[in-house]
């Protein structure tokens, strides 16, 4: 089973979210499982400069406005996993981020760079830029890597299928309309029923529409992106091709998250020994110049500060949750005014409240550590990977019922869930867990026991996603 991974994105090189995560854990672990892997990534400057030993497969010249585009193979440091690298300068090698330039506008040339993705990914699925590997499976992740199913429809390969992964359906990659001959494709794909959305061209329709089969990262947002509360304006396409979306929850990378062997924590600890967990907590609030004070919930959240998150939430139930003696520390980037807001709120309670403004991986996993309670009450949640962190942590993670978060938490068994999203049920069900922990200490341990004892690693997900891709290759051969 030849398998290649599409995305714009893969930890530790580029990440802006929990994609990146994913696209950097799951080839490993379908690999382990005996498939023959490789990654197809946009040639960014960390990508570039950290793949190892790379070779040019094919030199292309010039498209989607690039002077020179050549594909190379390589391998990515840490695991060896053979990865295909697009090297294109003028596309990709510049600073800023992935999909925005450092001052948080999107790039203007987004739909040339992200075309070439799909467009190439589709090329090697077809055998015409690699003759010596020819995939079974093609797998592309998110808005980024869309384009890959509609190009391949245009030109069907001959054996690999497609299968395209929604991890967010709020960000669909949109573009104008005029645009569309950037694209190179026959105008009937241009229209209501193909990547035609209001007007605009939509990258994220040309996954839905045409691949093979449409995954999503839980169960609950795979029912939920059905409905007109969770589409985006794009149900009536989910619905369309309800019989093609399957939703498998995501793994983590039980490697870089474990508590027994992380390096960036000061004490280590597992589930027989949590003493290095209570050390952890107090360099939290040392660091964090928070009160040293044992008896009061320490809430955590690590987050992208986006409307999707819920930090909203935090903020208006901020003055019940102190009053109840709790501590809040929380890390994050993202929209200016949350960020602004939260900045007022820490320096409005010091001792009490902890803010980092900031993207720091180490700074992340100490935070897990540290706290009692990892606090994710998003409005929306595809799957989320920090309640999942908490989990294996030892941290009890108190989630809004949504999402991934409703497939993997388990109220009064994992964690702590609440329903709506009100900053009154936010507060009761940080007061549950601040009565639990405080009042029935062995039920609070319990919890944490359970959590930590779970199988989060990716081996079960990567069954799945294999068991899925024989079934679609078993279905091309029938
Ligand atoms: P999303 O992909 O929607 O942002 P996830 O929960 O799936 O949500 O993944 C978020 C990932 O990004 C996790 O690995 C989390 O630890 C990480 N993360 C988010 N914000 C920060 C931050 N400020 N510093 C370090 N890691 C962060
Ligand atoms: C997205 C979602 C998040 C999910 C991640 C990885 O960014 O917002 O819920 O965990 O992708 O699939």
């Amino acid at each position: 089973m030849r398998v290649l991974q599409v995305a714009a994105e893969v930890f530790p090189l580029v990440k802006t979210g929990g994609l990146a995560d994913v696209v950097a854990a799951l080839p490993v672990a379908t690999a382990a499982a005996g498939a023959d892997v490789r990654l197809l990534l946009p040639g960014m400057p960390a990508i570039l400069d950290s793949v190892q030993g790379a070779r040019t497969v094919v030199d292309i010249g010039p498209c989607y406005g690039a002077l020179r585009v050549r594909l190379l193979l390589a391998r990515m440091p840490g695991t060896g996993l053979p990865a295909y690298v697009i090297d294109a300068p003028h596309l990709y090698r510049r600073g800023g981020g992935p999909y925005q330039a450092s001052n948080g506008q999107d790039w203007p040339d987004n739909l040339q760079r992200f075309a070439l993705l799909g467009w190439l990914a589709a090329r090697l699925a077809s055998g015409d830029a690699d003759h010596d590997w020819l995939p079974d499976i093609v797998h592309a992740h998110d808005w980024h890597a869309a384009m890959t199913c509609t190009y391949m429809a245009d030109h069907p390969p001959t054996r690999a299928a497609s299968v395209f992964t929604v991890h967010n359906l709020a960000y669909q990659g949109l573009f104008p309309h005029d645009d569309w001959s950037l694209l190179g494709l026959s105008s009937r794909y241009m229209s209501p029923a193909g990547l035609e959305f209001h007007g605009q061209l939509s990258f994220m329709k040309a996954g839905l529409k045409y691949a093979r089969c449409i995954t999503t990262v839980s169960p609950t947002y795979a029912r939920e992106i059905s409905t007109h509360e969770f589409g985006c304006g794009l149900d009536g396409v989910i619905r369309g091709r309800a019989g093609a979306v399957l939703g498998i929850v995501n793994g983590i990378d039980t490697q870089v998250w474990n508590p027994a062997t992380d390096a960036a924590l000061e004490h280590r600890y597992d589930a027989e020994r949590l003493d290095g967990k209570r050390r952890c907590r107090e360099a939290l609030q040392r660091d964090w110049s928070l009160a040293p004070d044992p008896d009061a919930l320490l809430v955590g959240v690590v987050s992208r500060l986006t409307g999707q998150k819920g930090i909203d939430l935090v903020l208006q139930a901020l003055p019940d949750l102190l009053a109840a003696g709790m501590q809040l520390v929380v890390q994050g980037t993202g929209e200016a005014a949350l960020e602004s807001a939260l900045r007022a709120a820490a320096s409005a309670h010091p001792g009490r409240m902890a803010l980092h403004l900031g993207y720091d991986e180490p700074r992340a996993h100490r935070l897990i550590a540290g706290a009692d309670v990892i606090c994710v009450p998003s409005r929306f949640e595809p799957c989320g990977l920090t309640q999942l962190y908490g989990m294996r942590y030892g941290t009890v993670p108190v989630v809004r019922q949504v999402g991934g978060l409703a497939d993997t938490v388990r109220d009064g068994v994992t964690g702590i869930t609440f329903g709506p999203a009100r900053a009154y049920d936010l507060t009761q069900a940080l007061q549950r867990a601040g009565a639990l922990r405080r009042e029935q200490p062995e039920a609070w341990a319990a919890m944490q026991a359970v959590g930590m004892a779970q199988d989060l690693s990716w081996h079960l997900p990567a069954i799945e996603y294999l068991r899925l891709y024989r079934s679609l290759t078993a279905a091309a051969m029938g």
